[in-house]
C-alpha cells in the first residue's frame, strides 16, 4: 500500500495509471468499522483491475469555531493498518497545510438542502464538505467515491455536487454500521462518558421503532411519529434533542403527510457535549413493495 502526503506525490501516481478504475473512499481518519466497510466496499467495486484510493484528512474548513477540530482524534499509524487490512491500494493522507494556501478565496455553496437539520445547528459545514470533496475528486480523478448513509444529509449534498458541477463519478451510498446494541458507529462515541454511552443507543431504537410504526400503518402522520421520536428519546437521561425529522429521502423536505416519497427519519442528539446523529430508512409495507 502505497501512501502520499503531497499532492505531487498523489498526482505523479493518478498520471501513471490514469487509465484504471478508482474508487475513492474520503475520511478523517480515526477509522472504526463504519469506515472499512467503506473500503470492502469500494474494493468490490473496483474488482480485480481497479483500485481503491482512501484519504484522511481532518478538513478544518467543515468545523465551527466552537466544534471539536483541534480535540478531533489523529491516529495516521493505525488509520494506515486498518486501511492495508480492508485492501486499500494507496492512501492520500495530507499535512495540514497541503489542501489550503492561507490565502485561499473560493467556496461552495450548496443553496437548498443544506441549510436545515445538520446545516441549521453547524452553519457552513456543507460549504466546507463540498469544497474539500470537490478537491478531493479533482486530485485523485477517481471514477466512483463511496460515502456511508450515516450522514444521511451529507451523501444527499455530494450527490448534488456531482450533479451541479458535472463530476463524471458515481457516488455510491453505503449503510450504516452499528455497534451491537444499535448506536451507530462514529469517531465521536470515544467522547461519550460510560453513562452516556449506556443511553446512547436510544436514539437507533426509537427511529427504528417509528419506522417499524409507519410501515406497519399503524403511525398514521409525520407529526405522530415525531412526537413519538421526541417521547422515545427523551426517556434517556442527559439526551438533549437538536432536531428530529420525517423527510421525503431524496429532496430532504420535511414531509407533512406519509404519502408515496420514500421516507427516511433522521435525528441529532447531545449528549453532553457530544452531538450524535443517526437515520434510519423506513421499509415499504408488504403491500406496497
Ligand atoms: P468521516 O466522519 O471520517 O466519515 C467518512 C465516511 O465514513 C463518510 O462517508 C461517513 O458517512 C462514513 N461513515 C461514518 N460512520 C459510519 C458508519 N457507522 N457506517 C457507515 N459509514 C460511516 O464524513 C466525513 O468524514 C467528512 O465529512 C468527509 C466526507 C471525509 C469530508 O471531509
Amino acid at each position: 500500500m502505497e501512501v502520499f502526503r503531497t499532492r505531487e506525490e498523489l498526482s505523479r501516481w493518478t498520471t501513471e495509471r490514469r487509465l484504471r478504475d478508482r474508487v475513492l473512499v474520503p475520511t478523517m481518519g480515526a477509522l472504526h468499522r463504519g469506515h472499512t466497510s467503506l473500503f470492502d466496499r469500494a474494493s468490490d467495486l473496483a474488482g480485480e483491475t481497479g483500485e481503491v484510493l482512501a484519504s484522511i484528512f481532518v478538513n478544518p474548513t467543515q468545523f465551527g469555531p466552537n466544534e471539536d477540530f483541534d480535540a478531533y482524534p489523529r491516529q495516521l499509524e493505525q488509520d494506515l493498518t486498518q486501511c492495508e487490512r480492508h485492501g486499500v491500494t494507496a492512501v492520500f493522507a495530507p499535512g495540514p497545510g497541503e489542501m489550503y494556501l492561507p490565502d485561499a478565496s473560493i467556496s461552495i455553496t450548496e443553496t437548498k438542502l443544506s441549510n436545515h437539520l445538520c446545516g441549521a445547528s453547524r452553519p457552513g459545514h456543507f460549504d466546507g464538505v463540498c469544497l474539500v470533496v470537490a478537491k478531493l475528486f479533482l486530485l485523485t480523478q477517481p471514477s466512483a467515491a463511496v460515502f456511508g448513509e450515516k450522514d444521511f444529509q451529507q451523501l444527499a449534498i455530494i450527490r448534488r455536487l456531482v450533479r451541479d458541477l458535472n463530476f463524471p463519478i458515481k457516488i455510491i451510498g453505503a449503510e450504516t454500521v452499528r455497534e451491537s446494541d444499535g448506536l451507530a458507529m462514529s469517531s465521536r462515541n470515544t467522547y461519550l462518558s460510560p453513562e452516556d454511552r449506556k443511553q446512547a443507543p436510544v436514539i437507533q431504537q426509537t427511529l427504528a421503532e417509528t419506522a417499524e410504526a409507519i410501515t406497519s400503518g399503524s403511525m398514521k402522520t409525520p407529526a405522530d411519529a415525531l412526537a413519538t421520536m421526541r417521547s422515545g428519546i427523551e426517556r434517556a437521561r442527559g439526551a438533549k434533542i437538536d432536531y428530529l425529522a420525517a423527510v421525503d429521502a431524496s429532496t430532504l423536505e420535511a414531509l407533512s403527510e406519509f404519502g408515496s416519497s420514500p421516507i427516511r427519519l433522521l435525528a441529532a442528539v447531545y449528549f453532553g457535549k457530544t452531538r450524535l446523529i443517526d437515520n434510519v430508512g423506513v421499509p415499504l409495507s408488504p403491500s406496497e413493495s
